[in-house]
């Protein structure tokens, strides 16, 4: 299985003590992320809408730590959160959502976070894609940010939660045809709720 990013072994090492070992993931896909995450000990849900056995199948033979994977079949949009996450993992996904489903789905997620908890997200903004033909392709009901109005939202949403955001070009091009690619900043986003006593100071 392909290796974590380099920004999210930071996230990770940078977490509180305190965080509580559970971890949500939105559109896990080939489980990378998921994986890493139970085998550093933390309860995982994985939510995306593709079929559940393919990453159960792949798990298959793993040793214990497989079985601190949940995965479900869900549109994240319509999952709701009834338990307590020390973090929420969203890399490469939120931006096939609608804004108001962005920050309905963030805004559950700050609810429920615990003290302690810390949030990994990056996001596509600026997105221009193209086809075979060099022809501009628009996704309909995309969340369509610019990296100001995600990082505007951001700081809206995260009110009091420790934030550090960075931008990196991100370029893919199709080999077999040059006029076929897809081109966007990605905006990474470390979130840190404080602890109830760190907020009281
Ligand atoms: C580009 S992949 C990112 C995979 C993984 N997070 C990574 O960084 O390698 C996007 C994933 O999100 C899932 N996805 C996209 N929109 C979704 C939605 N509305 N609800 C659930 N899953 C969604 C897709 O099925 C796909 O597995």
């Amino acid at each position: 299985m392909a290796p974590v990013s380099d920004r999210f072994a930071g996230f990770l090492n940078s977490l509180d003590d305190r965080a509580l070992r559970t971890a949500l993931e939105f559109g896990y896909r080939m489980g990378t992320y998921t994986v890493t995450l139970a085998r550093t000990g933390f309860d995982v849900v994985a939510v995306d809408q593709i079929p559940p056995q393919i990453l159960r199948s792949r798990l298959t033979g793993c040793p214990d730590w497989a079985n601190r994977i949940e995965v479900v079949e869900q549109r994240i949009e319509n999952f709701s959160i009834a338990r307590q996450f020390g973090v929420v993992v969203a890399r490469d996904v939120l931006h096939y959502l609608r804004q108001d489903q962005v920050r309905d789905v963030l805004t559950r997620c700050i609810q429920r976070a615990p003290a302690g908890a810390g949030h990994f997200l990056e996001v596509f903004t600026d997105i221009t894609r193209t086809d075979r033909q060099g022809r501009r392709v628009l996704i309909e009901d995309e969340a369509a940010y610019t990296a100001d109005t995600l990082r505007t939202t951001i700081e809206r949403l995260y009110t009091g939660w420790t934030l550090h955001m960075t931008l990196t070009q991100h370029a893919e091009r199709n080999t077999d045809s040059p006029h076929n690619y897809f081109e966007a900043n990605r905006i990474t986003i470390h979130a840190h709720r404080r602890t109830n006593h760190e907020l009281c100071r």
